[in-house]
């Protein structure tokens, strides 16, 4: 079977992540007249999404370790459907909210259980382009989800046909991963290793998968050869990858990518973008440049190596949130509106180029086998609650303290980031992920 028609199909479960968060920035202004929603009940609806994906992560690393990673992806595409069409029909507020927080657990569950099935078949010269097609498809969704909304502004149950549209890029991930094989690594950790052997075999064209199912074999029997505990997960061999990936999971969030994802409209209207289509148009700029940048990330990552990626696009990005900062705190408006869009822009661009795939393939390659489904749940969840956190309390922030301090605290949470990263991360580029699993144990 070709690899990258195997990375292709996982990867949906990206793009479908992308479209359900981002859609509803142009649904909710529909939904909110609908069913008259006051200001707190609009919040509620936003959050729904970002709650059940706090769960779904949650639960996700135990039920993967348990059910392997292909039938837990199938089943996700299920709800992914599901929430979907559950949405779409609602016929009240209540249904509606249910549906999204379905959609919710399933893009929280894909959002840990894409990057790690990719990076467990990956050959490890190219991981770090495979597993950053996970982030691209994130990029993309977000992007498609803006047009759609865009396009459907005119017509008629308009929110109804945005929220249902996600059921099919959900059927195709359910019927492509049905032909898809099961994680060789989850496999060998079972100890079904002539699956593991058959399951290499179905994504290596023509190579010889003995050195690598060796190594994977070595690997298991140092781990005592299981795939699933929790004394590992907080010992010694699991402590620094937890660390590592809470932390970058957090700070991945507290600089304040999607309080520009979801509420970027509305900023650059506050800069005075005077109509909201215009202020639409230039969302879907940023929408592009992080697709276009994401590009740019994936073809460097194993060239350049995830370290250098991660710091100079934090470093972009604190240059830039100070710009921000700045350009608020004198009020630039009119023709300074510019200098907002275009550091919004650049901000977005550093963003794509650095913490915004770097993060989910660090998280993805960082663990080893045997706590690797519960490190990467509890760095998912981390990720998904502190998304929730600023989501809810940008807007009162704003409110309160005006957005140029607002940027100030993302700016210099920002340098913190840079400062963790420069100390504690190790490059990945070019390891099995069994070599780095022995480099950080050390
Ligand atoms: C983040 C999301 C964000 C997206 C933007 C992802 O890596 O986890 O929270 O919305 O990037 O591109």
């Amino acid at each position: 079977m070709k690899f990258l028609l195997v990375a292709a199909v996982a990867s949906l479960g990206g793009l479908l992540f992308g479209y359900d968060t981002g859609v509803i920035s142009g649904a909710l202004p529909f939904i909110k007249t609908d069913f008259a929603l006051a200001p707190a009940m609009q919040g509620v609806a936003t959050a729904a999404v970002l709650l059940g994906a706090t769960l779904g992560a949650a639960g996700a690393g135990i039920i993967s370790d348990r059910f392997g990673r292909r039938r837990v992806i199938l089943a996700v595409a299920l709800l992914f459907v599901l929430g979907a069409l559950g949405s779409a029909f609602a016929p009240s507020l209540v249904v509606l909210l249910a549906g999204r927080a379905v959609v919710g657990v399933a893009i929280g569950i894909a959002s840990m259980l894409t990057p790690l099935y990719l990076a467990e078949i990956a050959p490890k010269a190219q991981r770090g382009a495979i597993v950053s097609l996970n982030q691209f498809c994130i990029t993309f969704g977000i992007l498609v989800s803006y047009l759609a909304d865009y396009a459907l502004t005119g017509a008629s149950a308009n929110w109804r046909w945005m929220l249902g549209l996600g059921a099919v890029p959900g059927t195709i991930l359910f019927c492509g991963m049905l032909t898809l094989p099961e994680s060789p690594r989850w496999l060998a950790g079972q100890g079904r290793i002539d699956d593991a052997r058959a399951a290499l075999r179905r994504t290596r064209a023509n190579a010889d998968v003995e050195p690598e199912l060796a190594e994977l074999r070595t690997d298991l029997l140092q781990q005592g050869g299981s795939v699933s505990s929790w004394p590992a997960l907080f010992g010694h061999a699991g402590r620094r990858p937890l660390i590592i990936g809470v932390a970058l999971a957090i700070f991945q969030q507290v600089t304040g990518i999607n309080t520009v994802i979801y509420y970027a409209p509305g900023i650059f209207q506050n800069a005075g973008l005077s109509s909201a289509s215009v202020a639409i148009l230039a969302t879907a700029g940023v929408g592009g440049v992080n697709v276009l940048m994401t590009v740019v990330a994936m073809r460097l990552m194993d060239s350049a190596g995830r370290r250098p990626l991660l710091l100079a696009g934090l470093a972009g990005m604190i240059v830039m949130l100070l710009v921000l900062a700045g350009s608020s705190y004198i009020g630039a408006k009119g023709s300074l509106a510019a200098i907002t869009v275009a550091s919004v822009a650049l901000y977005v661009a550093f963003f794509a180029i650095g913490i915004g795939p770097v993060f989910w393939l660090l998280l993805s390659e960082i663990f080893p086998l045997a706590v690797r489904g519960r490190g990467m749940s509890i760095a998912t969840v981390s990720n998904w609650g502190s998304n929730f956190v600023v989501t809810l309390v940008f807007p009162g922030v704003v409110a309160a303290l005006g957005s140029a301090t607002a940027f100030l605290i993302f700016g210099v949470l920002s340098i913190f980031a840079w400062l963790f990263t420069y100390i504690y991360v190790p490059e990945t580029k070019g390891r099995s992920l069994e070599e780095i699993e022995a480099q950080l144990a050390a």
